[in-house]
């Protein structure tokens, strides 16, 4: 089996370049259906969910080109036959859900299947139908299938009982093409949903104040090719932040967006660890003061990103003091708590806050990547532990991040994948 293994005790030191955002790269790749045309990503982050959506494509019939060197994505949706998609692929990762607004708008019917929940909660899609359906759409769920029809759809005003990232950018997509001008209230505000909207508004969209809580779309009848390179990737970023701090080190990070970054900094410069934004899209981060505790809650953007909740834990766990984190966007984010409790963390659990008791001292242990964002927490624990952590399952870490390890070792980690 692969693992990660760490020892702890590295002091970091040197520069990080940070890839081009995941949660960018995806939907912007299912963007590509509603071209029709041969489309060019730049600067793509090759990592395991980037491949799974481009194979997601494939099976429609996209022509998908990767080129690993120059980290470019050709992908060609000239011949796509709908409803071809594979459904393990579907089930295999969640965002593959939001090639249902670019099918039913581009062809007039899509049948994926369900998505279903996943280890951080019970993830509903209701608000992406509910969206649909306002856009004239019928929808029917069943024998785990959802299908959605459509000859054409019509623009609506839509409200989104929550800010849903994935719901506003399925629903930003399927307007593209509606008839009409189409309304979205309590959008998610997320830079990748400007993003996406940026890509969409360079092939041709007429889209309106993404990444504010209002956004309209006026349809199109056709979008024409681009070539594109997506914004940074600001959990990446986050997480080698929390490196430096929890390693009491300084590093200088390059390719951050100081905006996307903001309620990461203004959190992490509340514990006490020093940020300067020293030129255009670099940062130093120095950790080696005396750092303090801090409450935490997860809020949709420009909230507390939930996907740093657990990063930001195994930093909190050796800072003295109480410090407490309340989880409010998944219900079921807490289950890096035991890895930690695993090596020496005192923390309790109450519903959906965490109490954490910053300890003097982690141990390594065997301990298991529970989900992408917590397998970057068993890292960054194992970075500060005593003697070696090893991680296991692995493959959720490689979801999300380029070369983790590669990346922590330039800086002088010391870890390894290992095969035992
Ligand atoms: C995206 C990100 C993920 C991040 C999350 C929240 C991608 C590929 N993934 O996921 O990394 O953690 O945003 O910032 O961009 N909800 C409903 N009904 C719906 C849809 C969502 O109730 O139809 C709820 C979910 O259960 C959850 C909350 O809304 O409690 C947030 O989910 P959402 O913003 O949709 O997350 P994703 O788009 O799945």
């Amino acid at each position: 089996m692969e693992k990660i293994r760490v020892k702890g005790g590295s002091t970091l030191e040197g520069e990080v370049e940070i890839s081009s955002a995941k949660n960018s790269v995806l939907p912007i790749i299912v963007a590509c259906i509603l071209c029709g045309d041969k489309n060019i990503i730049k600067e793509a982050p090759l990592l395991e969910d980037v491949y799974v959506i481009c194979d997601v494509l494939k099976e429609l019939n996209a022509s998908v080109e990767i080129n690993e060197v120059k980290r470019e994505l050709t992908i060609d949706t000239k011949n796509l036959i709908p409803n071809s998609a594979n459904s393990e692929l579907i089930k295999k990762m969640r965002a593959s859900f939001l090639i249902m607004g670019p099918m039913l708008t581009k062809f007039g019917h899509a049948k994926l299947s369900h998505p279903g929940g996943c280890n951080i909660g019970t993830r509903p899609i209701d608000l992406h139908l509910k969206g649909f359906k306002a856009l004239g759409a019928d929808i029917s769920i069943g024998h785990g299938f959802v299908e959605a029809k459509a000859s054409k759809l019509i623009g609506n005003r839509i409200y989104l009982d929550f800010p849903s990232v994935g719901a506003t950018e399925n629903i930003m997509m399927a307007a593209v093409y509606a008839k009409g001008t189409t309304i979205i209230e309590n959008a998610a505000e997320e830079p990748e949903i400007w993003d996406l909207a940026n890509f969409l508004n360079s092939m041709g969209a007429k889209i309106y104040g993404a990444g504010q809580g209002k956004i309209t779309i006026d349809g199109v009848d056709e979008l024409r090719p681009v070539v594109y390179r997506p914004i940074y990737d600001r959990i990446e970023a986050g997480t080698f932040m929390v490196a430096a701090a929890i390693t009491k080190s300084k590093i200088k990070i390059n390719g951050v967006n100081e905006e996307h970054l903001r309620p990461i900094i203004e959190k992490l410069k509340e514990c006490g660890v020093s940020i300067d934004i020293v030129e255009n899209e670099k940062m130093i981060v120095d950790g080696r003061g005396i750092l303090k505790p801090v409450d935490i809650k997860t809020l949709p953007y420009p909230g507390f990103p939930t996907d740093m909740q657990a990063q930001m834990m195994s930093l909190l766990t050796l800072i003295k003091g109480s410090s407490i984190i309340s989880e409010t966007v998944f219900e079921n984010r807490f289950m890096h708590v035991q890895e930690l409790i695993r090596m020496g963390a005192s923390i309790k659990i109450d519903g959906r806050t965490a109490i954490i008791e910053g300890v003097d001292r982690l141990t390594g242990a065997e301990v298991k990547a529970t989900d992408l964002r917590a397998g970057a927490a068993m890292i960054l624990a194992g970075l500060a532990a005593d003697g070696y952590t090893d991680i296991s399952d692995i493959y959720h870490i490689d979801r999300g991040y380029v070369n983790i390890e590669e990346k922590l070792r330039k800086l002088g980690a010391n870890i390894e994948r290992i095969n035992i």
